[in-house]
Parts: structure tokens; C-alpha cells; sequence
């Protein structure tokens, strides 16, 4: 049985629903947040709550919980799992109301809690990397906001599927933005590249990770727009996000990248995103 959590309850998955008036389901109206758990430890609790706090104040939310009340119902949840490895979907909607687009008044936002078995790519596919499209990106301009309303994500992201492809990488203007539901860096000349954080992209915690730990290693970093020729020509090309994690890319557009397979500098950030993640768990906090 999986239990979820629903409006201050915890119950069985069949029993949770939501009146079709809900303005997620009506308008796709609310924000989300992906939260891995390993060892049964949240993975950067804390930047999950702040970025989800961002997402709400962006669309004019309250936030119906402090970071104390949603670390105790997170707590609580995982509490009804076995597993040690986990990933946890936390999902807030403006609430049920006739439909009308303008915000309804006085209306109590819909809070809905489930877990799942954490499936990271396997250790296979990190040896072989992975192959990934492109396409242009035209989703709307605050990709920054975790919002609920994921059609054009959905619709680029089948493009990859549809082509036995992992993911669709996206460019806008001729610049490199992001992955369907990822982040993207380039390797060139021993250099990480990451595309800065701002309206075209979600500011991924797992890209946090990574550029805070090639800072503290003195791996050479730079933060600035990537041209779709420079993104073309790179040595090597890894997807993050917190399913994820830090993935190489080995075909683009059915063309190898760098050699072919994952380079030295995956392998790098890699190890030491494994040993991050074995300090927080050994901490007990995130
Ligand atoms: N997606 N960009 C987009 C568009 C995303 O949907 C995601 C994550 C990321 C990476 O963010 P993070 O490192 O914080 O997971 C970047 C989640 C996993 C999802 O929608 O399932």
C-alpha cells in the first residue's frame, strides 16, 4: 500500500483525490518540487524548500507551510516506507474554485505528499552514457518557476523518447538553455561550462551541487551564456538533476561527443558528487 499525503491527512494512494475544480487540474495552476532521499535522509532539504518558497512567491502563493512544518510531514511520510532510497514529490495548487482564470479569494490551497522508490540511471548507463536530441525551446519565459503546467516540457521530452533518445536539450536564440526536466554542463578545453541561472532555466539544485563542488576543487568554471556552437563542439556534456544525478551525454543528434564516451571530467565530478552525497548522509542533514 503507498501511502500519500493530502490536505493534513496520510492515506492509501487510492483514496486521495482532488475535485475536478482544483485549479492545478483546471489551470495546471500550482508548483512542485522533486526532493531525493538517500539512506532516508532528503538530499538538500533545506535549498528544495527555498527554491520551492521562490516558486510560490513567483506565482503569488502563500506558502502554506513553514520549513519546520514541511520537514516534520516529510519526516512523517517517509515514515510509511521501507525503502532507503526514496524521491519525494511535494505538489501545491491554488485550490478548488469555480473556474475563473483571476484568483479565487479566501481559498485554501490544495498540499499533496507521495513517495516512490528513488530509480537512479544505472551504473550500465553512467559507464555508457546517454543519447540526447535537440530541439528549440518554446516554452514561456519564467522556466525558472517550478510550476505544475509542464505541457511543453511533456511534448519535448516525448520528442526524445520517440527517438529511443534520453533527453530533448533545448536552445533558444542559439544559445544552450536546458534539458526537458534537466540541466545541462559543457566540457571544453578542461573548462565546465554552465549556463547562467536566470528566467530561461530552473535553477537545479543538483547544478548547485555540481558548481560548488568544482569551485572547491579548483576545477576551472565558467557561468556565462554557451552559443549552440560552442555547446556542438564539446569535449563532454552531462545532464544533472536530482533523479539524475550527474549523467554523461555520449551521442547528440546521433553525432559522438568528444570521443564518444564519458570523459575524465565526468568521472571527476562524478566521484566527488558521490562522496558529497556520502558526507551528508554521515552528517545526518542535508
Ligand atoms: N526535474 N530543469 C528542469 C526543467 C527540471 O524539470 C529539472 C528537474 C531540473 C533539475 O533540477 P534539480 O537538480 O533540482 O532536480 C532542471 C525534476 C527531477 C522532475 O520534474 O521530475
Amino acid at each position: 500500500m503507498t501511502t500519500v499525503y493530502l490536505n493534513g491527512k496520510f492515506l492509501p494512494i487510492e483514496k486521495a483525490f482532488v475535485p475536478v475544480l482544483d485549479r492545478g487540474f483546471i489551470f495546471g495552476d500550482g508548483a512542485y518540487e522533486v526532493i531525493p532521499v538517500y539512506s532516508r535522509h532528503p538530499f538538500h532539504l533545506h535549498e528544495h524548500l527555498l527554491r520551492l518558497q521562490r516558486s510560490l512567491d513567483s506565482i503569488r502563493l502563500k506558502n502554506p507551510h513553514t520549513v519546520a512544518e514541511w520537514s516534520q510531514l516529510i519526516k512523517e511520510l517517509l515514515s510509511n516506507y521501507q525503502e532507503q532510497d526514496l524521491s519525494i514529490y511535494l505538489h501545491i495548487t491554488r485550490g478548488v474554485a469555480k473556474r475563473d482564470h483571476a484568483f479565487p479569494e479566501n481559498v485554501t490551497p490544495t498540499v499533496f505528499m507521495m513517495s516512490s522508490p528513488l530509480l537512479t540511471p544505472s551504473q550500465e548507463l553512467r559507464d555508457r552514457g546517454v543519447s540526447v536530441i535537440t530541439a528549440q525551446d518554446n516554452r514561456w519565459l519564467r522556466c525558472d518557476i517550478k510550476s505544475i503546467a509542464l505541457l511543453p516540457n511533456v511534448l519535448l521530452r516525448q520528442l526524445a523518447v520517440d527517438t529511443g533518445a534520453v533527453e530533448t536539450i533545448l536552445l533558444r536564440d542559439g544559445f544552450l538553455t536546458e534539458g526537458s526536466a534537466s540541466n545541462v554542463f559543457v566540457v571544453r578545453n578542461g573548462t565546465v561550462l554552465a549556463p547562467p541561472k536566470n528566467e530561461l532555466i530552473l535553477p537545479g539544485v543538483t547544478y548547485d551541487v555540481v558548481i560548488e563542488l568544482a569551485t572547491s576543487s579548483s576545477i576551472p568554471l565558467e557561468i556565462r551564456p554557451i552559443s549552440e556552437a560552442e555547446f556542438r563542439a564539446a569535449d563532454e556534456l552531462w545532464l544533472t538533476s536530482s533523479t539524475k544525478e550527474v549523467l554523461p551525454i555520449t551521442l547528440l543528434d546521433n553525432a559522438p561527443v568528444g570521443g564518444g564516451r564519458p570523459g575524465a571530467m565526468f568521472k571527476r565530478i562524478y566521484q566527488l558528487y558521490q562522496e558529497h552525497k556520502n558526507q551528508v548522509m554521515r552528517l545526518g542533514n542535508s
